[in-house]
């Protein structure tokens, strides 16, 4: 049967409005009310663009105990998030055109849009030439690693300028883990190995160093560069005085917008995630370069890992944590506080990120658009409870934090989800 439904009464950033769906996109947005074969009062639910999570590790193939798409696509779904750019550190990793095909092959499974992040070890730029030749539409950029931050990483030195001018050639991103392999060596040594100290191990000066180091690269060649959850104030001075000239775009998480290491006394190594979680002053000032307009998107940094492995001694513990379900709820709730704006929200969480990476009629309320769109009660009070993620990583650090607001349905492609029922 043909899709072709009206959502009524729906808030939105433009005011309230009638949202006409007919198959996968948006028909009509606005007061009046076009006739359609099924109408759903919306009552007042706001009703956004889906998230565009620009940052997940969906794992499947070799780690499917951690993740597949269909998990990870349904945890999506609860938290509103209707596309995904997946990292390349999965195994096998997406470094060659077999490895990406596989990948293409797994997330056949998945339920929302997706792309993929091509990797980088130095040594593959005939392969990330290939498979930007045959695939482009449907690679977000590439990634590199300035050192190993969890399982399975590809580093990159080599050839680093002949990356960065294949980047720029195809004008697709280069995306940035940025934190310098020596520069955690040295500190190594200097610290004794305990969550407590994650922050001094991987010591904020090698995010910093990385980030100025990857800048001035690039800034040199002219590709475009993105630099993943930036977690310290000095990388946000550094990407402010470059952002004025050269376009260098900025990504944050949530867990660094609003943890710190404060809350590893309280959750131990389910906390553990790279680059660690920092301080209250870094946590500020990724606020005010919210505000300062210095922060381009929210990525969740999903990474999901199985529990028995987060619960091993410290320095065998994996970094990292699930965020598909908490990310676009955390930011909500803050717009609620009255900390963030719906339309900065809306632009952090999938304008800008549709912008950036060039999705085509993605990432607005408007006609023509993609009918992906999150459906949130605001008045609805909840806890974080991880053992109803969708996710099979049944963690979090923000397990028991209140919310206020939750996604109550989400819409793929005209495709609606009732959050309930998603089983
Ligand atoms: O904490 C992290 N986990 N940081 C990363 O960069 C990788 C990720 C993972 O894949 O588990
Ligand atoms: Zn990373
Ligand atoms: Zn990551």
């Amino acid at each position: 049967m043909e899709n072709n439904v009206l959502l009524k009464n729906c808030k939105t950033d433009q005011g309230v409005k009638n949202i006409h769906i007919i198959d996968d996109k948006i028909n009509y947005v606005g007061v009046e009310t076009p006739k359609s074969l099924q109408v759903l009062d919306m009552n007042g639910f706001l009703i956004i663009p889906g998230m565009i999570d620009p940052h997940v590790h969906l794992r499947d193939m070799e780690q499917i105990e951690k993740e597949d798409w269909l998990t990870g696509s349904k945890a999506a779904i609860n938290g509103g998030v209707t596309f995904v750019f997946d990292m390349p550190n999965t195994i096998p990793a997406t470094i060659c055109c077999r490895a990406l095909e596989r990948k293409q092959r797994a997330a056949h499974k998945s339920l929302i849009n997706k792309k993929f992040y091509l990797g980088s070890n130095g040594e593959n730029l005939y392969y990330i030439e290939k498979m930007l030749d045959e695939n482009f539409s449907e690679i977000a950029g590439i990634k590199i690693f300035l050192a190993a931050s969890s399982s399975n990483e590809v580093m990159n030195y080599k050839y680093l300028d002949e990356l960065l001018k294949l980047a720029k050639k195809y004008d697709v991103i280069v995306s940035v883990h940025s934190e310098l392999k020596d520069c955690i060596d040295k500190y190594s040594k200097l610290y004794d190995h305990n969550i407590l100290n994650h922050n001094m191990l991987r010591n904020k000066e090698c995010s910093i160093q990385g980030t100025k180091n990857i800048i001035e690269s690039s800034a040199k060649i002219g590709n475009k560069l993105y630099i993943c959850h930036v977690s310290t104030k000095e990388e946000i001075e550094i990407i402010k005085q470059y952002k004025q000239d050269y376009p260098v775009y900025c990504e944050i998480t949530p867990h660094h917008l609003l943890l710190n290491e404060e809350i590893l006394k309280i959750v131990g190594n389910i906390g553990k995630v790279n680059p660690p979680l920092r301080t209250k002053t870094d946590n500020e000032a990724l606020w005010q370069a919210i505000d300062d307009n210095i922060v381009d998107t929210i990525g969740s940094d999903h990474a999901p890992h199985k529990l028995s492995e987060k619960n091993l001694e410290y320095d065998k513990a994996p970094s990292g944590f699930p965020g598909l379900e908490t990310s676009l709820h955390l930011l909500i709730n803050e717009m609620q506080k009255g900390n963030i704006s719906l339309e900065k929200l809306i632009q952090l969480t999938s304008t800008n990120a549709a912008k950036i990476f060039k999705i085509q009629n993605r990432g607005e309320l408007k006609t023509g658009y993609f009918a992906d769109l999150a459906v949130i009660d605001l008045d609805k009070s909840w806890k974080i409870d991880s053992s109803k993620f969708q996710t099979k990583a049944k963690y979090s650090p923000f397990d028991g934090f209140e919310m206020k607001g939750k996604v109550v349905k989400t819409f793929v492609g005209g495709k609606m989800f009732e959050i309930n029922t998603i089983h």
